[in-house]
């Protein structure tokens, strides 16, 4: 199988991350709750893991670094934390169901910031004119659709100005596009471990500004244990029940085996690929390629349309040939509405350090014989 689903999860995993996960399971036990061997060393896994999220993303306490379950279960906290039933939210039209779906729960007065595809200027304008009044802001990196790298820093620099706390969807960028959480200034940010950090599925953080974060979830933290409310201080706050233990393991392997590579170089090598890819498929009259002009603006990651056909049903067909993607609106029918690709759909390409070169080349000339 040519895998290049990357944006779904991160199947294709260093060898260091199962082997990990499977030592973490054989010698760790469960963190804070005794002085024994297994214990402290479930504890210095965290702690580790801690260490090396918060120096990639420039997060000064490591206490920030809060583990969850998945970059939704951050966002959600994140959300929760900052937004009351009719504030007013400003989103980026590029928002996932993540985001979206968590708005509308709380009855939030949600503006939509939109601009078209790979046009940050337009995006920066839209949140200025948008952000005075609103009460917080979400703005998600990098589209997990067509992998457009949003203008988050300018977006942060306004945010700032107005005083508007500034949520950042990172879920599509970690491990490939930087983010440095104390230049942005904004007040979270919200990963999965298992897409670029390489960890496993299950496993995600979140990078907390401020201790004063409302918890989505109450319960044991090993820690103030004779008091009936959560302790104020980061991350028990926000890390109740047992860790998932072998999934922070497995995560810190991945989390170095990509600061031994470094993300810039990530990047660089998936760009790469997707240029291969896209330069494969330029001439084809029936292939809409959702391509940026600037480089600089796109991840590893791309939309197509094949005319004539429905995008389920093409990647069907490369399911057969032995490719794998997804199609359809990707849990993001906002970002599909900006694009205006709504009522069809896209089939998405995403590509990851350990796809070859020959591997998007193949996929190119599949999608060709398709069309
Ligand atoms: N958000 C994930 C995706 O883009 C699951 O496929």
């Amino acid at each position: 199988m040519i895998y290049l689903d990357s944006a779904a999860t991160s199947f294709l995993k260093p060898a260091t991350v199962r082997y990990a996960v499977s030592e973490a399971m054989r010698t760790m036990s469960s963190p804070g709750r005794g002085g024994y061997e297994s214990a402290m060393r479930a504890a210095d896994t965290l702690l580790d893991c801690r260490l090396a999220l918060a120096d990639l993303f420039c997060v000064r306490d490591p206490a920030h670094v809060v583990f969850t379950s998945s970059a939704t279960h951050g966002l959600n906290i994140a959300i929760r934390s900052l937004v009351k039933p009719g504030d007013r939210v400003v989103i980026s039209g590029y928002e996932h169901n993540a985001v979206w779906r968590p708005l509308h729960g709380l009855g939030a007065d949600i503006r939509v910031a939109r601009a078209p595809l790979f046009q940050p200027e337009d995006m920066v304008q839209a949140f200025r004119e948008l952000l005075p009044g609103a009460k917080a802001a979400v703005c998600t990196q990098v589209s997990n659709v067509f992998g457009y790298i949003l203008p988050v820093e300018r977006i942060g620099s306004l945010c700032r100005e107005q005083g508007v706390p500034l949520i950042v969807d990172a879920a599509q960028s970690a491990g490939t596009v930087g983010l440095d959480f104390d230049a942005l200034g904004c007040a979270f940010a919200a990963m999965p471990g298992h897409k670029g950090l390489l960890g496993p599925q299950g496993t995600g953080v979140l990078l907390c500004r401020d201790e004063a974060a409302a918890p989505l979830f109450y319960g044991g933290t090993g820690s103030q244990s004779q008091e009936a409310f959560m302790p104020e201080f980061l991350p028990d706050r926000l890390e109740p029940g047992t860790h998932n233990v072998p999934g922070v393991a497995g995560l810190l392997a991945g989390v170095k085996w990509l600061q031994q590579r470094s993300c810039p170089a990530i990047l660089a090598h998936e760009r790469e690929l997707l240029g291969e890819f896209c330069k494969r498929l330029a001439g084809a009259d029936n292939v809409r390629l959702f391509r940026a002009e600037d480089p600089q603006t796109q991840a590893g990651v791309v939309s197509v349309q094949v005319d004539g056909m429905d995008c389920e049903e093409a990647a069907a067909k490369l399911a057969e040939r032995g490719i794998a993607v997804r199609a359809g609106l990707h849990c993001a029918p906002l970002a599909h509405e900006t694009a205006g690709t709504l009522s069809s759909g896209t089939v998405r390409f995403s590509f990851s350090p350990f796809n070859t070169r020959r591997e998007a080349l193949t996929a190119a000339e599949a999608l060709l014989a398709l069309a």
